[in-house]
């Protein structure tokens, strides 16, 4: 599905998004607010190198389209990821672990995650294991900004196939969607259970609630998938 296609159903989809918003190939605006549509050769260098340095900036650029402070000790620590897959504005995101705590002589820890996402943008599907003591892990969502597009197992949507980018739609399983408007909650059913997320027209801005996040014990359905 052609990307313009794909962000014009996210919008359908979003009918009750705030008013005055509008989703088009040419980016969204809010207000006298304007997010501009993001090209993917704008994250790579000639060489095909991931440019970070131009990933941080179009999530500046999406913190400061919704309102959401842009702090220096945020500029330190976002961090983020296009998963080695090569396209960005389809498969990437960013994140603040604003805490990430494992406690060993208890053994319990905890996790404070911001997420960010470019419109239409995809986190890939994956699922959270044990790794060494830590328990797999649990998760919850609390959308801030924008919307998500929870996906998980279970009865299939109408119309979840469209959401997803269609490069990566043979690597998902998930067909079960929750969509998650700005002082909305969703949260993983079980652990263990695959899921994976797509933001929608205005991009995302989500905190996740969660338990210890471990890198060693993420497991991506796309085999292709690397972390660095
Ligand atoms: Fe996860």
């Amino acid at each position: 599905m052609a990307d313009v296609t794909r962000r014009k159903l996210m919008a359908g989809l979003a009918a009750s998004a705030a008013a005055g918003m509008a989703a088009t190939g040419a980016g969204c605006a809010k207000g006298d607010k304007k997010l501009r549509a993001f090209k993917n050769e704008e994250f790579y260098d000639a060489d095909g190198t991931f440019n970070q340095d131009a990933a941080k900036r179009a999530y500046y650029e999406l913190m400061e389209y919704h309102g959401y402070p842009v702090y220096d000790s945020l500029k330190e620590v976002l961090w983020v990821l296009d998963f080695a897959v090569g396209r960005f504005t389809d498969v990437g995101m960013g994140g603040v672990f604003w805490l990430n705590e494992w406690v060993e002589e208890g053994k319990y820890g905890y996790l404070g995650h911001e997420i960010f996402l470019l419109p239409g943008q995809m986190i890939p599907e994956h699922w959270h294991v044990q790794h060494e003591d830590i328990p797999p892990k649990m998760e919850g969502w609390h959308c801030r900004y924008g919307e998500v597009f929870l996906f998980a197992e279970g009865d299939p949507s109408p119309d979840a196939e469209k959401i997803i980018p269609a490069s990566e739609l043979k690597f998902t399983t998930c067909r079960n969607v929750q969509r998650l408007a700005p002082g909305e909650v969703g949260k993983l059913a079980v652990p263990l259970a695959p899921h994976f997320q797509v933001a929608g027209p205005e991009g995302e801005i989500v905190t996740e609630y969660a338990s210890y996040h471990s890198m060693d014990a993420l497991r991506f359905r796309n085999p292709d998938i690397k972390l660095d």
